[in-house]
């Protein structure tokens, strides 16, 4: 085991963030909006990353499933029959001295967190940011922009059934933004008032819900351990009653154990047919299913995992984080799992001479149409693989004057620190099977150990 300088905090993921290009305060030289984040060059990667593997996994590696892309802005009389308007509130209180609001069920105590003050009586405050659609600004053209992508499933169940044919059960997935006037936010990315999803909506014959939502508990969690997330840092916490939003009948939360505490990564619920049910009494349309076995038509159950994308960067942030002892400084990196990684290999030419310079571009040219690379010669190389380090970076190849003779280059390992040296002609496909898990200490043919780095680790979940 490597050993430990230090955990990983909040204060240190928000600088290490905004000095990497991560994730950025939204128009940051306006002083910022409060909860609102940009992700920045690496930090898209890394996003990216996270939903194509979520894709992947609950859309196009599965038989019983299909996709959907729906608009932000819908018809307002959904969120009326999806019970929204009236129901997706929170209680908020106020200080009577210093007039800050809070969310009552955050609270332990009866007084402002801020003041000790007295707090007003909670009142219902509806979740929902309101526009306007159109040149008028009145009741009749106030729209929504949703608060779950969920709506955008159900209005469609019809349609998706129709044009792909599937039976029970099955799934429909989206990924996309959604919103929330949320009254206390923070914790960096965690609570924010814009953020995104990654809902599945999984319809089954009513009597097979139970054993479909522990299906998908178990399924959703081992998709977090598959991504590098250590599992004692995962457990599950069943909704009380009084805590299970309007249209659920069972909700598990899958929790992470984040700096602050432990705290909800993705919820996965059982809405029995609480949504289709509403929107056909509400539309007058049709959302039920021809049952072929008991020719019925039937309402199909819904279970609901529905994960936060922001959520699963922070959890995979505060997971692969990690402090070492090195020489004299402290090495920062992080251990992202392959797939996961923004950047998959970077090249760094040992000088910026021109005879180097031209056989490191090379290099680079032949590696960037298979994996995001990134072209680094700035600095000494001990500082550039500390940069690659912090970016969470698995492999550099490093171009020396050796390169020019040999020409074999060098691999590092960032867990490891191993390396080993490789004809340029065995590169791409040597990095390609380092990216798929394989031990960095096994040679392709004319490759040799170059330098051992005293480190056990290898990349985690690979
Ligand atoms: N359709 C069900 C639904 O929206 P939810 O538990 O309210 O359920 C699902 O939200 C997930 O969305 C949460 O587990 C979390 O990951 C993410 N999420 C919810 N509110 C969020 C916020 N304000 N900021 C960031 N992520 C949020």
């Amino acid at each position: 085991m490597t050993e430990k300088t230090g955990k990983v905090s909040m204060e240190k993921l928000v600088s290490l963030s905004q000095r990497r290009g991560f994730i950025f305060p939204s128009s940051e030289i306006y002083g910022g909006l409060s909860s609102c984040w940009d992700y920045g060059p690496v930090g898209v990667e890394l996003k990216r990353n996270i939903k194509e593997a979520w894709w992947r996994a609950v859309v196009q590696g599965r038989d019983d499933m299909v996709g959907l892309d729906t608009s932000i802005l819908m018809n307002p009389r959904v969120w009326e029959a999806s019970g929204h308007v009236k129901s997706f509130s929170d209680p908020l209180v106020e200080c009577k001295s210093c007039h800050q609001r809070w969310k009552a069920d955050d609270l332990k105590e009866n007084k402002c967190p801020a003041c000790g003050g007295e707090l007003t009586e909670p009142q219902r405050f509806n979740l929902m940011f309101k526009t306007f659609m159109g040149p008028v600004e009145d009741a009749a053209s106030i729209v929504y922009l949703r608060p779950e992508t969920a709506q955008g499933i159900f209005v469609n169940f019809a349609n998706a059934v129709n044009t792909s044919r599937k039976r029970l059960p099955f799934g429909i997935a989206q990924i996309g933004k959604s919103f929330r006037n949320e009254i206390t936010t923070g914790n960096f990315i965690f609570r924010s008032r814009e953020f995104e999803q990654m809902e599945i909506e999984f319809f089954v014959k009513p009597g097979t819900d139970q054993q479909w939502f522990e299906y998908w508990i178990e399924e959703r969690l081992n998709w977090y351990v598959g991504l590098g997330i250590k599992k004692e840092n995962l457990k599950l916490r069943q909704h009380e009653k009084r805590e299970l939003a309007h249209y659920a009948r069972v909700c598990y939360d899958i929790n992470y154990k984040f700096p602050m505490g432990w705290a909800e990564l993705e919820g996965i619920a059982n809405r029995g047919d609480y949504d289709l049910s509403q929107h056909m009494t509400s539309s007058g349309k049709s959302l039920t299913y021809y049952d072929e076995e008991t020719k019925e038509q039937i309402i199909p159950c819904v279970i609901e995992p529905s994960a936060g994308v922001d959520r699963t960067v922070l959890a995979l942030l505060c997971d692969a984080y990690d402090e070492e002892p090195d020489k004299d400084e402290i090495r920062v990196l992080f251990h992202f799992h392959p797939d996961i990684a923004p950047i998959k290999v970077a090249v760094l030419p040992l000088s910026r001479k021109e005879n180097l310079n031209a056989l490191a571009k090379d290099v680079y040219a032949q590696l960037r149409p298979c994996f995001v690379t990134q072209y680094d010669d700035t600095q000494s190389i001990g500082r550039r693989y500390r940069r690659q380090d912090e970016l969470g970076t698995p492999f550099c190849v490093t171009i020396d004057f050796q390169s020019l003779e040999d020409n074999m280059v060098t691999i590092r390992e960032r867990d490891s620190m191993n390396q080993i040296r490789v004809p340029i002609a065995a590169l791409r496909d040597t990095l390609q099977k380092k990216l798929a898990g394989e031990d960095i200490l096994v040679l392709p043919e004319g490759g040799k150990v170059w330098k051992r780095g005293g480190r056990r680790g290898s990349l985690r979940g690979a």
